[in-house]
């Protein structure tokens, strides 16, 4: 009989829940005991360690679909890996992660993060030496490499299409525009899939250069008067400070055209989750029970080609562009963006959205 933990970590995304019940599901089944690690590696920096351990009344069937993650993820100004880097003690939270997890007597640990967690999870892959490690890929911005889907991103579009859908009517019944600024960092995949999906007039992603004159036209000579642009927030314009939906706005005034912004900030990663996300997080789940089975550690799970498989984790982060954590100089975090061969690109610029200069 095996004992194997899970924890989610970094930002929360619809799906969590799904993955966990799934995990408990897979695992129950296999005569295997669960515990769930509380708010991510806070919950190992505690002595004795915050954990549950997991059954069928505390996870029912009925909750997977919530979004949010029922482990929690932890607070900001707890002691994690930046706060104990600012103050100089990643050797004691390393020390007291790799303590913790003794105590617990783990044989698997599944770490469901971002690109952030698992690029951290591999730097400090000491602490989980005495286990196996297996890791699933959940992020709204769909910027971790290999893997062609993230546990959340679905949902999230998802979100942003009903939020879109809203502002539409009530745009066109006042005749002007919505700028909308979308999550995502400096991946403009978030942004790229939900303005395809609502059918916006442009879409602007940190990716591909923009011209903001053309851009103003381009709306300017819209066959409607009344439309969404969708920023995502990792965009800058040369000259301009602030938001980047503000930025736009203030342009667009500028020449005459009458709008308004809109933020949908965290509603991007609440909502239930989509049946899409929910297939994804059950597939996963099943890999990485399959992975631990299989005395696998130290991977990733991905879907390759529609195919759900395991990656080295050293795989995962040497094939995504390796930069440097703006907050944790210690940190190289791996990440991916949209590639300009993206076809959802190609298929935009045919649409006449205005997608930036690249074409
Ligand atoms: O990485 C997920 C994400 O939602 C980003 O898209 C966004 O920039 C960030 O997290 C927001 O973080 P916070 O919840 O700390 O404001």
């Amino acid at each position: 009989m095996k004992k194997i933990g899970i924890m989610t970590t970094g930002g929360d995304c619809s799906g969590l829940n799904t993955a966990i019940q799934r995990i408990l599901q897979g695992a129950t089944l296999r005569g295997w005991d669960v515990y769930g690690i509380l708010d991510g590696t806070d919950g190992l920096c505690v002595t004795p360690p915050a954990v549950i351990k997991l059954n069928d009344l505390l996870l029912p069937i009925e909750n997977a679909r919530l979004a949010g993650s029922f482990l929690h993820n932890g607070r900001a100004n707890a002691l994690n890996f930046e706060t104990a880097a600012e103050i100089g003690k990643i050797k004691h939270f390393n020390k007291q992660l790799h303590k913790s997890l003794d105590e617990l007597k783990l044989d698997a640990l599944i770490l469901i993060g971002g690109n952030g967690s698992i690029s951290l999870a591999w730097a400090n892959r000491e602490i989980y030496r005495d286990l196996q490690l297996i890791c699933i890929p959940k992020t709204i911005d769909m910027d971790i490499p290999i893997t062609q889907q993230t546990i959340g991103f679905n949902t999230a579009v998802q979100q942003l299409t009903s939020y879109c859908d809203q502002l539409m009517l009530t745009a066109r019944s006042h005749h002007r525009w919505f700028v909308v600024q979308t999550m995502g960092r400096d991946c403009g995949e978030l942004a790229l899939h939900a303005g395809v999906a609502i059918g916006a007039r442009a879409i602007i992603i940190p990716e591909i250069k923009f011209d903001i004159d053309v851009l103003v036209k381009h709306v300017k000579n819209s066959p409607t008067d009344y439309g969404i642009i969708i920023v995502s927030e990792g965009i800058s314009l040369r000259g301009h400070s602030g938001r980047p939906a503000d930025m736009i706005s203030r342009k667009l005034t500028a020449a005459g055209i009458l709008n308004r912004t809109a933020f949908p900030e965290h509603i991007q990663r609440a909502g239930d989750t989509t049946a899409t996300d929910r297939i994804l997080a059950t597939r996963f789940a099943d890999c990485a029970l399959n992975a631990i089975e299989n005395n696998e550690t130290y991977v990733m799970t991905a879907l390759i080609d529609d195919e759900c498989k395991t990656i080295p984790l050293s795989e995962m982060i040497e094939s995504g562009d390796v930069v440097r954590d703006p907050k944790i100089p210690d940190l190289m975090t791996s990440n991916a963006y949209v590639s300009a061969d993206e076809p959802l690109l190609d298929v935009a610029y045919h649409m006449g959205i205005y997608i930036g200069e690249q074409k």
